[in-house]
């Protein structure tokens, strides 16, 4: 069996799918323009047979991914194939154009009718575009925009077929080259559809204005569907970065309000810069806490395999401990300076550094202990020792780090004898440090 996401699958479905596009564009207009089949159209029809016929094959042997995982089974494979899509694909396979060459019967439109049996391609369409729209979801691009980019798509075809519609039932008259006919046909199509109708190509027989009330009518509800639908994606096309303007709106509002000094504001702002860098507003809890616990945890592990690469002992830790700790680690992002812990206070959580440096100072800030860098722990001293924070740490520049609160801690340390030799290995050295300070 072929995975339904092999990268050369993928490949062919591209090719098929290509291929689709060119006949739905190519066939109604040679069928319209009554053309005939030259030798290199002969092979193309050859070529579209051919990997229709081969895609069809295909269909048997490729798993199938469903809402409940991949179907392996053949038999099921088969059967679902058989009850859905076969008889599109196998009709979309015929060489129409092949089989019946002598198919251009006159330039009359009734005597032409045989050659919309070539128009069988354009079933595999229909199939192409629901292949589509199940990858659409995997795709990582903004989704207003695929929308956009396919509401363009078909109605540029519909606007190509409606053209070629017109042309076949001879309410464009054929003078000089075909281009020039097309151009009217597609004229006239668009000011259809769009009910701008300047009137300057009309329709005389019956059946062309039977023809012209549908394509007005198309027009009317697809033109009104397509301005609310641009709408509606224009205004979602950004909704994390208007959702990013109107809080800022609100906390602007609220700094003028509160008559907060200039230098906080920047602060303010500065921070809303910083958080907001990667076009991302880290609302992580809230998108995470719609996942459910095991995949919570898969992703949790996956966003913080950086701070595990860092953290020396978290390297060499089993994947028991890293799985209870992690989704304890609350991501947080601190301002450059910020005095995160202070000397005296009572401490109620400590800190991973994942980014950026911190200082550990005396009380008055005036003298540097010691600098940590990521990978570092701080604020460990006070949560197990039951004691007042020894020391003062602030940040250099801008600084992620992770907050582990004390009950999480004092928990994960009962539960894993090895962290806890850890913790009191760097407790004793920072110590060691404190004692030789104070002899000095
Ligand atoms: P805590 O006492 O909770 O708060 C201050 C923190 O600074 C302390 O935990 C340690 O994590 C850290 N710290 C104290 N002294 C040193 C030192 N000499 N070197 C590195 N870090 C220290």
């Amino acid at each position: 069996m072929i995975p339904a996401d092999h990268p050369l699958k993928n490949a062919w479905d591209l090719w098929v799918a290509l291929l689709t596009v060119f006949a739905a564009v190519e066939i109604p207009l040679r069928v319209a323009f009554a053309l005939p089949l030259t030798p290199l159209l002969l092979a193309v029809e050859a070529l579209l047979s051919i990997s229709f016929a081969v895609d069809l094959v295909l269909h048997f042997f490729t798993t199938v991914r469903e809402r409940n995982g991949l179907i392996h089974d053949r038999a099921s494979i088969a059967r679902r194939y058989l009850r859905t899509w076969f008889v599109p694909d196998l009709l979309a396979a015929l060489p129409v154009a092949i089989l019946f060459p002598g198919a251009t019967y006159g330039l009359q439109w009734t005597l032409r009718l045989g050659r919309l049996l070539e128009l069988n391609r354009l079933f595999k369409l229909a199939e192409v575009a629901e292949r589509l729209r199940q990858e659409r979801r995997h795709l990582l691009a903004n989704p207003s925009l695929i929308r956009l980019a396919m509401f363009f798509f078909w109605m540029t075809l519909g606007a190509h077929w409606i053209a070629c519609g017109w042309v076949f039932i001879g309410g464009e008259e054929r003078v000089g080259s075909v281009t020039l006919t097309y151009l009217n046909a597609v004229y006239w199509a668009i000011t259809t559809l769009t009910t701008v109708g300047y009137g300057d190509i009309t329709p005389d027989a019956p059946l062309e204005k039977v023809y012209t009330i549908l394509v007005m009518l198309t027009g009317v509800v697809s033109f009104g569907y397509m301005i609310g639908n641009v709408a509606g994606v224009l205004e979602n096309m950004d909704a994390v970065r208007r959702d990013q303007a109107r809080k800022m709106d609100r906390v602007n509002a609220f700094l003028k309000y509160r008559e907060v000094p200039a230098h906080l504001r920047e602060r303010v702002q500065g921070y809303y810069d910083h958080l907001w860098e990667g076009d991302f507003d880290h609302d992580e809890a809230a998108v995470l806490a719609d996942l459910p616990t095991d995949l919570r945890l898969d992703i949790s592990l996956f966003m913080h395999r950086g701070l595990i690469e860092r953290v020396p002992f978290f390297r060499d830790a089993s994947e028991e401990f890293i799985r209870d700790i992690v989704l304890l680690l609350q991501p947080r992002l601190l301002l450059p300076g910020t005095e995160f812990i202070r000397e005296g206070a009572v401490g109620d959580s400590m800190y991973f550094i994942s980014h950026g440096e911190v200082e550990v100072t005396s009380g008055d800030g005036r003298t540097v202990y010691d600098t940590l860098g990521p990978g570092s722990i701080v604020g460990e001293m006070a949560l197990l020792m039951n004691a007042p924070r020894s020391a003062s740490v602030r940040t250099r520049g801008y600084c992620d780090v992770y907050v582990l609160a004390k009950q999480d801690f004092l928990r994960v340390l009962q539960d894993h004898p090895n962290f806890k030799a850890y913790i009191d290995r760097t407790i004793r050295r920072r110590l060691g440090k404190i004692t030789a300070r104070r002899t000095k």
